[in-house]
């Protein structure tokens, strides 16, 4: 199968990932399949955490922090701004405390103690993961592309969900049971019982909301979770170990996209041996990608004269990944 099979055959796939080590060719990947899709009609968003930047270098436009900016017509990228988010946070945390305590600011020690609580990298991958809850679970687009870091992070953000899952799981049942007393004690206490209530209810709102977000990104048939490789010995080694540990976070992999191949009409051309000896290597590590992961090669993307950046040569490159089928080998 291409990738444009792919595509075409399985609609009810709207949450795409492309994952892969760093450099490889994710953020290029996804923008090319965006533009793609967005050119076939299809109202596509195609966002980012990378704190990088990396689509406004792609697009050649700013975009970091601004929300969904439209690039072309169905097209609409965005990078969250993490610290943006978790200055609204303190802002929030703030105004609930003067308004649960009536102060008319808040007292100096508390605020030094949120301002030192944002200062935590948790702190930062939570104002992440609920940016992209909030992202996924809106539903305004048929397509979401989810321009991931490199993998360890992409890893970390999946089994974040899963600790996240737990954790909330177990506080849920604690306060339901917390409450067969406190509704006891509610005729003594009547305003105490209401606050519990409302924790409760919070904390549910923070599970759906948790669940819902990983289970489209685990649902093989909502998902589709794409991985980039590159030939080199070092990669597919990687590749492997890193498959493995996908299957652990229950992700589905369905496909491999090879990037940065050497044209092969080059050989018969007269050139340095320098480029002799990488096409070479290159063609061997292809012969072992096709060996190992066969018809699991969605597509080969030929390494370009430069730089993938502006529209124009993203729509060059999208011609190339979406190629049909039978063209598909280098
Ligand atoms: N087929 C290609 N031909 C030429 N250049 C390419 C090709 N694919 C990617 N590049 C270039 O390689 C660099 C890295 O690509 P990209 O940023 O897409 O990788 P990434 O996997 O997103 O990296 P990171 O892990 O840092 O997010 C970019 O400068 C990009 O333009
Ligand atoms: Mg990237």
């Amino acid at each position: 199968m291409s990738l444009k099979e792919i595509f075409e055959n399985q609609p009810e796939r709207r949450y795409i990932m492309f994952g892969g080590k760093g450099g490889l060719g994710k953020t290029t990947l996804s923008a090319t399949c965006a533009l793609w899709l967005a050119r076939q009609g299809k109202r596509v968003l195609l966002f980012s955490v990378d704190p990088q930047a990396s689509l406004s270098d792609i697009f050649e436009r700013d975009i970091f922090g601004k929300g969904p900016v439209p690039i072309v017509e169905n097209l609409w990228a965005q990078e969250i701004d993490a610290d943006k988010r978790i200055r609204e946070y303190q802002d929030e945390i703030r105004r609930k405390i003067l308004d649960m305590y009536g102060f008319d600011r808040v007292p100096e020690e508390i605020d030094n103690y949120i301002s030192a609580a944002s200062a935590e990298p948790a702190m930062e991958e939570s104002a992440i993961f609920d940016a992209v809850v909030d992202i996924i679970v809106q539903g305004n687009y048929d397509y979401y592309i989810y321009d991931l870091v490199p993998l360890g992070h992409a890893l970390y953000y999946l089994s974040m969900a899963k600790v996240y899952d737990e954790w909330i799981n177990k506080i849920t049942k604690l306060r339901e049971e917390m409450r067969q007393y406190d509704q006891m004690a509610a005729t003594l206490r009547r305003q105490q019982a209401l606050e519990e209530d409302k924790i409760l209810e919070e904390l549910q709102y923070i599970k759906n909301r948790i669940n819902a977000s990983s289970q489209i990104l685990t649902d093989k048939r909502r998902t589709a979770f794409f991985f980039v490789l590159i030939p080199e010995e070092m990669i597919l080694l990687d590749t492997r170990k890193a498959s493995e540990l996908f299957a652990r976070f229950d992700v589905p992999i369905s496909g491999y996209v090879v990037n940065r191949v050497l044209p092969p009409h080059l050989e018969q051309e007269n050139l340095p041996v320098y480029l002799k000896n990488r096409i070479a290597m290159q063609q061997k590590y292809l012969a072992q990608i096709r060996e190992s992961l066969g018809s699991q090669v969605l597509a080969y993307v030929p390494e370009m004269e430069r730089d993938i950046t502006g529209l124009p040569m993203i729509e060059r490159l999208a011609e190339r990944l979406f190629q049909s089928s039978n063209d598909l080998n280098p």
